[in-house]
């Protein structure tokens, strides 16, 4: 079995390398992501594995059938950057790793809920010049807020969890019940019902066609005035002009987004010193309610060794049995 990993980062070697040795495989690692520069590296290999949130475009599929490619298994969950019709006109099935750590996204939007009500960037801010005052930045406690759960599949229901442990009372909102939290009562029937009651709107679905700009003007107009705003889904679910505006006229009090819908350029990369050309993202980052982060909730050791090793038992499952772990496109 021949196999080769694309945006492989050092902290993920050693994982590829001790599967490599227990498994009957050979794996070559390319430290930059899949594109057009380097498609052409795939010849010779039955899989490859994957992790990007750059495009996975028709013409990738086109030559992963023209090279001969079996499977395609990305080690992480989302598949909007995917053309799903693409892999199946050229008959490329596709795995994810659907659950490699529900917690670690679930941690860092507890940590980001927390620092947003306690006014953190702020006192940062203050303090940076020796302003140790108090007021006027006085908090409101979690555990009498409503926190608004958009989305409960796995890691809306690991905030859930967590949310449960902090006291804070939860309201949710997904298309499909969860039997648990529906006899706890915990779903309204629309996020129009959720804007008008939360104090804090954590978002935690995929990003579709039909949710683009989920949260508009619209959208905003109908919230709690001073609601507080968490993003660790996916950038294209907030219209970031129509977040400004809401910024700006103090509907939304603060935001916590490890997801911007025109994050490519920017996140992951070293861009030290260098001007960023991106006015959106500068005025959102220049707030001091405002905390950006590049997408880093998933970033732990447990939730990287999960996503390595799971994405490779799938490749090998496909390649060796022909059975499919976690399909995202099967072929049939
Ligand atoms: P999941 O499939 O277990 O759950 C998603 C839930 O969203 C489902 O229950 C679904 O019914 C619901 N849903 C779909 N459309 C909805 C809508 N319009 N309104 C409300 N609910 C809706 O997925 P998950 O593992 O919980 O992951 C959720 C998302 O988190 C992923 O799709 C990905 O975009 C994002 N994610 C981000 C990071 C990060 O590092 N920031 C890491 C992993 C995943
Ligand atoms: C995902 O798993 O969908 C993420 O957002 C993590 C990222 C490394 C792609």
């Amino acid at each position: 079995m021949k196999l080769i990993a694309f945006g492989v980062r050092k902290d993920e070697e050693p994982y590829f390398k001790n599967w490599e040795q227990e498994n009957d495989a050979e794996i070559k690692l390319v430290p930059e992501l899949l594109s057009e520069k380097n498609i052409d590296l795939i010849k010779g290999y039955d899989g490859i594995i994957g992790l990007q949130t750059t495009p996975y475009k028709r013409e990738y599929f086109e030559k992963m059938k023209d090279a001969g490619i079996k499977i395609l298994s990305i080690r992480n969950i989302g598949i909007d950057n995917i053309d799903l019709d693409a892999a199946k006109d050229n008959l490329i099935p596709i795995t994810n790793v659907p659950a490699y750590s529900p917690s670690a996204i679930a941690e860092f939007t507890i940590t980001q809920i927390m620092q947003l009500v306690r006014h953190i960037k702020i006192f940062d801010e203050k303090m940076s010049h020796q302003d140790y005052r108090w007021e006027p930045n006085i908090s409101r406690q979690i555990n009498q807020m409503t926190v608004g759960v958009a989305g409960t599949g796995r890691i809306g229901r690991a905030v859930i969890n967590l949310l449960d442990g902090l006291g804070a009372k939860v309201i949710a909102f997904d298309p499909y019940h969860n039997p648990e939290l529906e006899k706890r009562g915990m779903y309204v029937d629309s996020m129009e019902e959720m804007y008008r009651k939360a104090d804090v709107i954590t978002l935690h679905m995929p990003a579709t066609k039909d949710n683009y700009h989920l949260l508009d003007n619209t959208a905003f107009s109908q919230m709690k005035d001073g609601v507080m705003i968490i993003n660790t889904a996916r950038g294209t679910l907030i219209d970031s002009e129509a977040l400004i505006k809401a910024l700006d006229s103090g509907k939304v009090g603060g935001a916590a987004l490890d997801t911007y819908e025109h994050e490519l350029p920017i996140f992951d990369h070293d861009l030290t010193g260098q001007k960023i050309d991106d006015p959106i993202f500068n005025n959102l980052n220049e707030r001091n309610n405002v905390l950006i982060t590049p997408h880093i909730a998933f970033y732990t050791t447990e939730a990287v060794k999960n996503m390595v090793e799971v994405a490779l038992n799938c490749a090998a499952t496909y390649l060796n049995e022909g059975k499919m772990t976690n399909p995202v496109v099967e072929i049939h």
